[in-house]
């Protein structure tokens, strides 16, 4: 039998980074991220937020919602070859006077920092939702879910835009062992999508524990009412069904700016 083979030399981190000197790790600046006021980023334009997954059905709703409250809301559509916009080519006119579509793609790193640039605030929805569909493709739930958050908190962190809400999910809980579930309820990630979910939330922890970068992470649960996606049926596309264009909103001439 041949010897053993020494290991490589693994690289050190340096310890700046680490704390591998023993000394504590500098801790984040106090903040209450939730309820502290925001303080205006430098060089963004006062009232313009960004919202991912705009096109979806909660991001859709957001975006009205944002509009309704005075914000003006720079959206991303992904890039789809049927040119859809989603959802929100059925918001009225005056909402979409204060909406810039921007086509995009979370896991692209250009394309989100130039989502974001400017902005006092980001909120982050885009991200792949079927658990049925997350078993057929895994790759593409971490893709979207977990590099494109990466995405979204390294443009936040090089940006210094001082507001981050990253939407996350209750079925990062898994089946609930006490009831109500709360939040320091143990996470049980069952499906590649929750696992997916997750790993995203995870990495805005030790953003915030290493950067300080302002995130707050909701974690819905089921959400249901006008424009509710058709996730639970992703797993019941079979030949002579009609494909994914049949969950695409009825499509209202689009408005101008569009
Ligand atoms: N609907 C629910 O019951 C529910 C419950 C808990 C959490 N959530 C979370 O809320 C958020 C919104 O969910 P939803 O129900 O509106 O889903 P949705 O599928 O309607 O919206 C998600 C949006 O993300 C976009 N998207 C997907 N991949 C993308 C990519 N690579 N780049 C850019 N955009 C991309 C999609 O085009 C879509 O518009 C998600 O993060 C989801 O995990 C939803």
């Amino acid at each position: 039998m041949s010897p053993t083979p020494t290991p490589p030399a693994r690289p050190q981190p340096s310890t700046a980074a680490t704390g591998a000197n023993r000394e504590p790790a500098p801790a984040a600046p106090a903040r209450d991220i939730a309820t502290a006021p925001t303080p205006p980023a430098a060089g963004a334009e006062a009232g313009l937020v960004a919202v991912t997954g705009a096109e979806g059905f909660i991001g859709s709703h957001l975006v009205e919602t944002l509009v309704a409250t005075g914000a003006r809301v720079r959206a991303m559509v992904q890039y789809n070859s049927f040119s859809s916009f989603g959802w929100l080519e059925t918001l009225p006119a005056d909402v979409l006077d204060r909406v810039e579509v921007v086509l995009g793609d979370v896991r692209d790193p250009g394309s989100v920092t130039g989502l974001v640039t400017g902005v006092e605030a980001v909120y982050h929805l885009a991200a792949l939702i079927a658990i049925p569909y997350s078993y057929r493709a895994p790759h593409s739930y971490v893709e979207t879910n977990v590099t494109g958050t990466l995405n979204v908190l390294e443009a936040l962190r090089h940006l210094e835009i001082p507001r981050l809400v990253h939407t996350s999910t209750s079925e990062t809980y898994g089946t609930a062992q006490t009831v109500p579930i709360t939040e320091d309820h143990p996470i049980n990630t069952q499906s590649p999508y929750a696992a997916s979910k997750a790993g995203g939330d995870r990495l805005a922890d030790s953003y915030h524990a290493s950067f300080a970068t302002p995130v707050v992470t909701l974690r819905p649960f089921n959400t249901f009412g006008p424009r509710q996606s058709m996730r639970r049926d992703s797993h019941r596309h079979r030949p002579g069904r009609r494909g994914p264009a049949h969950h695409h909103p009825r499509r209202p001439a689009p408005h101008p700016r569009l």
